[in-house]
Formats: structure tokens, C-alpha cells, sequence
């Protein structure tokens, strides 16, 4: 069941959008050699609560964090821990944030440090696969279409795109119909309305597309131990050109030029 959102219901989509958006500003302020991803999640869990929101991911199924942390081979879910970020990891900070009853979600893969040409390739390519996701969500396209325009993008630089995990709607519960997958065939699939509000996230990995998921039911893995990135928007279908309601603005205000995806087309 798709839910297309009243003008009242979108308001409170973007803010809560600009919430997590501003979250991970913060979180971007911190991001750097020596720091655990338990302080990170600390730091993000506080400015949600000290802003009204509620960390939506924080207990949900029994998820441990603010933050899923995504330490170079993990693709989705991982837990916040003790580990200390070193140079040259990169760092996924995927969060969700509940704000007067309603939902908005964004990830954002960091650098840590210098970080190797190979993989700074892989954070940029997988950003701007997120435009060009978000280029495809016009009303009257299908989800087909945003999933082509990922998987089209990522395959021809050279990456593989996870299949397990997807993109979603999002509301008043953070994961609502449609899915919407980073692979797929244009034009299938459910048909894109104004006033639907959806997440596009792109997972996408530098070498092949196989993930583990470890034994504690969350945690997921590449296969091959390479690199995996991911970066979400949360975006309002509107008539003419999709509305992104989470913005990368303050996490590029924090890096500065610290940040190995600047000038990325489509980013703020
Ligand atoms: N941000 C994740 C997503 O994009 C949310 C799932 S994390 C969970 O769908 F812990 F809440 F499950
Ligand atoms: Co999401």
C-alpha cells in the first residue's frame, strides 16, 4: 500500500528530513581519525534529542544504534562499538529520524583521513548514482526507472550493486511500500505520484555484488571484504522535478574541502 502524503503530512516529512539532514552534520564535524563509532552515534542520538526528534532506528527490531555504521566492507547495519576509526577507512552514517509522528531518512559515506584513489572513486560515483536515481522519480515513471538509472550509472564505472537491500517508502513509519531497488529494468514497477515521499539509496560495492549478513541477523558484509558505499536521500514526488527533503548541505559545510566527493553534480 502506497500512502500519498497530505500537504500537511509532506511538512512534516521535510522537517523531520531536515533534522536527520542536520544530524549528520554534526556527525560530519567528527568524523576523523581516533574517534569510535560509539561516540558518533552518542553525538547524533543527542542533537536528535536535544532538536524534539526520536532516533528511529535506535531500538527498532532491536537494532543497538542512532547510527548504522558502515566500516569499509559493511554494506548496511552495522552497530556502533568500540572500533576506532583510522586513516584511510571510509565510514557510512545511515540515520533515520522520528519527528512529530513522521520520518526522514539519509546516509552519508564518509572518508576518514586520506583515503585511496580506488575507493574515493567508489564514494563519488556512488553519490551522484543518487542523482541520478533521483533525476528518474518524476511522476508518470515507474520505481524501474530510478533502479535503472542507479544500476546503468554504478555498472559502467566498474561497481556492483547489492540486491538484498533497497530504497523505500517513508512516512509515518520509516519503511513503507514501494521498495525501491538500485538494480532493475525501466519501466516496471509501481507508477511514481506527486505527493509520494521516497527513500533512494544506493549500496553499491568495488568489487562484486555478494554480501554475508553476520550471525547476529544485522550486520551485513561484502563478501569479497572490499569496500561498500551508500548514500540515501529521502524525496518528495512532485509534478515536475522531484523535492530531495534531506540535504548533504551541512555534512559539505562540516568537510569543507576535507570531503573526497565535493563538487559531485546534483549535490548542494
Ligand atoms: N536507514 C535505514 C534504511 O535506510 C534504516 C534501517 S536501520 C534500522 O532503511 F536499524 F532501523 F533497521
Ligand atoms: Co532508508
Amino acid at each position: 500500500m502506497i500512502y500519498l502524503k497530505t500537504p500537511e503530512e509532506i511538512e512534516k516529512v521535510r522537517r523531520a528530513s531536515d533534522l536527520v539532514s542536520r544530524t549528520l552534520g554534526e556527525v560530519a564535524k567528527w568524523v576523523a581519525p581516533g574517534i569510535t563509532t560509539q561516540r558518533l552515534d552518542t553525538i547524533a542520538r543527542e542533537f536528535i534529542l536535544d532538536n524534539g526528534g526520536r532516533p528511529a532506528c535506535l531500538g527498532y527490531g532491536g537494532f543497538p544504534g542512532t547510527l548504522c555504521i558502515e566500516v569499509n566492507e559493511t554494506v548496511v547495519h552495522g552497530f556502533p562499538g568500540g572500533y576506532v576509526l583510522k586513516e584511510g577507512d571510509i565510514v557510512g552514517t545511515d540515520c533515520v529520524v522520528e519527528l512529530d509522528g513522521y520520518n526522514g531518512d539519509s546516509c552519508y559515506t564518509f572518508g576518514v583521513g586520506e583515503i585511496d584513489p580506488a575507493t574515493a572513486r567508489l564514494l563519488r560515483v556512488t553519490k551522484e548514482s543518487l542523482y541520478k536515481g533521483i533525476g528518474a522519480a518524476r511522476a508518470g515513471k515507474r520505481v524501474g526507472d530510478i533502479s535503472n538509472a542507479v544500476q546503468t550509472f554504478c555498472e559502467r564505472a566498474g561497481y556492483s550493486v547489492v540486491r538484498e537491500m533497497c530504497g523505500h517508502g517513508i512516512g509515518k513509519s520509516m519503511h513503507e511500500d514501494p521498495e525501491v531497488p538500485n538494480y532493475g529494468r525501466r519501466g516496471i514497477g509501481p507508477l511514481l505520484k506527486p505527493n509520494m515521499t521516497i527513500c533512494i539509496e544506493p549500496m553499491i560495492n568495488l568489487g562484486s555484488k555478494n554480501i554475508v549478513i553476520e550471525r547476529d541477523g544485522w550486520q551485513c558484509r561484502t563478501r569479497d571484504r572490499k569496500p561498500s558505499a551508500h548514500f540515501e536521500h529521502t524525496i518528495l514526488i512532485t509534478p515536475d522535478e522531484p523535492e530531495i527533503l534531506t540535504t548533504f548541505r551541512y555534512i559539505e559545510e562540516a568537510l569543507g574541502d576535507k570531503d573526497v566527493t565535493f563538487g559531485i553534480p546534483g549535490a548542494e
